[in-house]
C-alpha cells in the first residue's frame, strides 16, 4: 500500500437503491417511507416546474419534520448553483428542516468551489439553528466539466459522502447524439473484422463505461461511495438489470430508482450473489488457514489466492454482514 492511507469517508450504509419522489408529489412521501428502499432522495430539481419549487420546498420540508422515515437515509436534491432557487433550498432545509435530514445532493456540480459553496451555506445555517446532526453532501457528475474536475470536487469537502452519476444531463453536456437516460444505442457498435467463413457481427458498446468508471475510479481514491444514476425506461426491467449489474461489478453500491419498481431490483443487484458470498468466505477461511501455515499464496479450488484476494473477499462479506443486519431490523 502507499504510505497515503484511503480512509472510508462515508459511514457503512446500505445504499442499494436510491428512490426518487418529486417534491410537489407529497402524497408520495409516505409511500416511498413504507417502501423497501435504502434511500429516499426528495426532489427539488428536474422533477419539479419551475412554478412548483416554493411549494415543493414546503413540502419536503414539512415531510422531514413529520414522516416516519425510519432507517432510510433520507437526502433532498436542492436546485443547481446556476439557479436563485439554490440558496432558499439550502437555508429552508437546514433551518426548518429539522435533524432527520441525512445529506443533500447537489446536481450538475462542475467545480470544487461548488461544493465548497454549498458546505459554507450549510455550515453557517447549521450553526445559526444550532443543529446538531452533521449533514452530508452528494454530488452528482453529469457534466463534462463535473468530471473533468472530479479530484477537486473529491476533496473540496469534508461533507462529501457519494458521487452518483447522471447519464441525461452528461450526455446532453458532452454532446452525445442519444436521448436515452442510460441504455444502449444501437448505432455505437463495433463490426467484427471481415472473414470468408463468418457473417460480420455488430457488437453494442457502453456508451455510460468511461464516465462511470473514471467516477468510480475517483469515488474510490477519496473513500466515497460511488452510485449509479437514473434507468428511464421503468417498463424494462431487463435493461434496469444489465446497467444495474455492470455498475456493480465495476464498484457502484447502488442505483436510482426513478419508480418504486425498480427498487427491488436494485436491492437485489446490489446484494453480491450467494455465490460470491460463499466463495469470499472460503477465500477467508483458506488465507487463514494459509498464513498460520506461513504460506503467501495458495490454490482454491485449482485457482490462485493471496493477499490480494483479502482484500477482495472482505469487501463482499463486510457488504452482506449489513444486509443481514438490515434485514433483521
Ligand atoms: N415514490 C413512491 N411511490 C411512487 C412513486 C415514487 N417516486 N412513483 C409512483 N409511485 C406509486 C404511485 O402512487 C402508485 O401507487 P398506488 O399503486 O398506491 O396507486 C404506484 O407507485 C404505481 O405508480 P405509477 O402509476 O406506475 O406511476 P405514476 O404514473 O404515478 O408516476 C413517475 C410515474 C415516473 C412520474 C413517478 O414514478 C415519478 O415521479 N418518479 C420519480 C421521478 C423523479 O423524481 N425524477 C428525478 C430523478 S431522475
Ligand atoms: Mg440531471
Amino acid at each position: 500500500m502507499s504510505f497515503t492511507a484511503i480512509e472510508r469517508r462515508t459511514p457503512p450504509r446500505l445504499y442499494r437503491s436510491k428512490l426518487f419522489v418529486p417534491g410537489s408529489r407529497p402524497a408520495l412521501f409516505e409511500k416511498a417511507a413504507a417502501g423497501p428502499a435504502d434511500v429516499i432522495c426528495m426532489d427539488l430539481e428536474d422533477a419539479v416546474a419551475p412554478a412548483d419549487k416554493d411549494q415543493a420546498r414546503d413540502n419536503i420540508v414539512a415531510a422531514l419534520n413529520d414522516v416516519n422515515w425510519g432507517d432510510k437515509i433520507v437526502t433532498v436534491r436542492i436546485n443547481g448553483l446556476d439557479t436563485n432557487f439554490c440558496y432558499r433550498d439550502v437555508l429552508a432545509l437546514v433551518e426548518k428542516g429539522g435533524e432527520r435530514l441525512d445529506s443533500i445532493m447537489i446536481p450538475k456540480v462542475g467545480t470544487g468551489a461548488d461544493v465548497y459553496a454549498i458546505d459554507m451555506l450549510i455550515t453557517q445555517a447549521s450553526s445559526h439553528v444550532g443543529r446538531k446532526k452533521k449533514i452530508g453532501l452528494e454530488v452528482i457528475i453529469e457534466t463534462t466539466l463535473g468530471l473533468t474536475n472530479i479530484d477537486d470536487i473529491c476533496t473540496a469537502s469534508k461533507r462529501l459522502e457519494s458521487l452518483h452519476f447522471g447519464s441525461a444531463d452528461y450526455a446532453a453536456s458532452q454532446g452525445m447524439r442519444t436521448t436515452n437516460i442510460g441504455g444502449g444505442n444501437a448505432d455505437y457498435v463495433m463490426l467484427t473484422d471481415k472473414h470468408p467463413d463468418a457473417a460480420r457481427e455488430r457488437h453494442w458498446n457502453d456508451l455510460w463505461h468511461y464516465p462511470l468508471f473514471r467516477m468510480c475510479q475517483a469515488a474510490r481514491a477519496h473513500g466515497i461511495v460511488p452510485i449509479d444514476g437514473p434507468f428511464g425506461d421503468y417498463s424494462d426491467p431487463d435493461g434496469f438489470r444489465v446497467q444495474a449489474m455492470r455498475t456493480a461489478i465495476l464498484g457502484c453500491e447502488g442505483k436510482w430508482a426513478i419508480h418504486p419498481s425498480q427498487v427491488a431490483l436494485a436491492n437485489e443487484i446490489y446484494t453480491p450473489p450467494q455465490k460470491e458470498f460463499e466463495r469470499a468466505e472460503a477465500i477467508l477461511a483458506a488465507m487463514k488457514d494459509a498464513q498460520e501455515k506461513g504460506l503467501g499464496a495458495v490454490a482454491l479450488n485449482g485457482v490462485l489466492i493471496d493477499a490480494a484476494s483479502i482484500r477482495q473477499a472482505q469487501v463482499i462479506v463486510q457488504q452482506m454482514a449489513m444486509i443481514r443486519e438490515k434485514s433483521k431490523a
